[in-house]
């Protein structure tokens, strides 16, 4: 049986959690896909560096190019986060006929129709699941697990910064800026933390929900957005007072033709299991019309969680190549070129 030869862009926090997973679990992921998998080359603008896993000198490289226009490399995983370059490696890994994992929300949720049509064109994917939710597989769930149902509603705690925020504010009473600075030590938070804690990230992930559960595109500027910004050590205790934890949660919901969906601070009762939901986690709760009630919960963010989805992808890819399916079209597809605009609630 023939390898799958991968090229890693990006070797920062996540990349060397998947450099680990997949040298850890190198004999279950073989025993799993029947044949072995083979990290080629890894890009990065820094390879002197220490990381967790020390790698082979001469698997390293600062030129992109030596895993794009490698002919052998079957798919690249793109970890650089953020619009450029991250935008042009895509899309040559696409150009040159190479599938793509990402996790690259921003980019996805922004670019993401013309990339995914540029995807089609060539016959290649491009696989998300780590930009939605960490190692939650919350795009499988909606593309897959559901894909028989009308998706009612999804309600998520979407942005782990903002929920390890809250929480601190709520157990141990700290305040904002103290409790952000720690999200940033802990490496979870954005590059740029305001995406975090203004609602911007959660909007990025609500717009892949929404193009998948409803199969249409989401202009990111009109959704309504609001963050925790505002949220003071007061609004935290006279919610607990009345019974109700802030979170902020990130709502889709079809209302006939129209979809509601909106991301900011919410009062949700201490007895739902979205007002549970502490630290860093990530939590969705999705309706369906057939399936009634589906939970998933899990770390939203961190280096082996997120690498644990980013590996389920490459499986999926590398089960797909090994078949000889070069595309697989995604259930409800982002990829159709006659993908409309979704129809928003006003939001009162
Ligand atoms: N900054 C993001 C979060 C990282 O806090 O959820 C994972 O997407």
């Amino acid at each position: 049986m023939r390898h799958i030869h991968l090229g890693l862009i990006g070797f920062g926090n996540i990349g060397t959690g998947v450099v680990k997973l997949l040298r850890d679990n190198a004999d279950i992921l073989e025993k799993r896909l029947g044949t072995k998998l083979v990290l080629k080359k890894i890009v990065d603008i820094d390879i002197e560096s220490p990381r967790l896993t020390a790698v082979e000198p001469q698997l390293l490289s600062t030129d992109a190019d030596a895993i794009l226009n490698d002919p052998e490399i079957d798919i690249v995983i793109e970890l650089v986060g953020g619009y450029q370059p991250a935008l042009k490696f895509i899309s040559d890994a696409l150009n040159n006929r190479k599938h793509v994992v990402t996790a690259n929300k921003a980019l996805l949720a922004t670019y993401g129709n013309d990339l995914f049509q540029l995807a089609a064109k060539k016959q290649r994917n491009i696989c998300f699941e780590a930009s939605v939710g960490g190692t939650i597989p919350i795009i499988k769930t909606i593309r897959e697990g559901l894909v028989a149902n009308r998706i009612r509603s999804v309600l998520g705690i979407m942005n782990g910064t903002s929920n390890y925020i809250l929480t601190k504010m709520t157990t141990d009473r700290e305040d904002f800026e103290t409790v952000l600075k720690e999200a940033q030590e802990l490496g979870f938070a954005e590059a740029d933390p305001t995406f975090d804690v203004e609602g911007v990230d959660a909007a990025h992930k609500l717009a892949l929900v929404l193009t998948l559960a409803y199969g249409r595109r989401v202009p990111l500027d009109d959704l309504y957005r609001e963050g925790i910004s505002g949220i003071s050590q007061q609004d935290v205790e006279f919610a607990g007072e009345l019974g109700y934890h802030i979170k902020l949660l990130a709502i889709a919901r079809q209302h006939d033709e129209l979809i509601e969906a909106r991301i900011h601070p919410t009062m949700v009762p201490f007895h739902h299991l979205l007002a549970n939901v502490n630290g860093n986690y990530n939590a969705f709760h999705i309706i369906g019309d057939a399936s009634d009630s589906v939970f998933l919960y899990g770390q939203g963010a961190g280096m082996m969680p997120t690498a644990s989805a980013v590996i389920s992808d490459v499986i999926d890819i590398s089960r797909d190549i090994l078949k000889g399916v070069s595309w697989r079209v995604p259930a409800r597809s982002f990829q159709e070129e006659t993908i409309e605009d979704i129809n928003l609630m006003p939001v009162e």
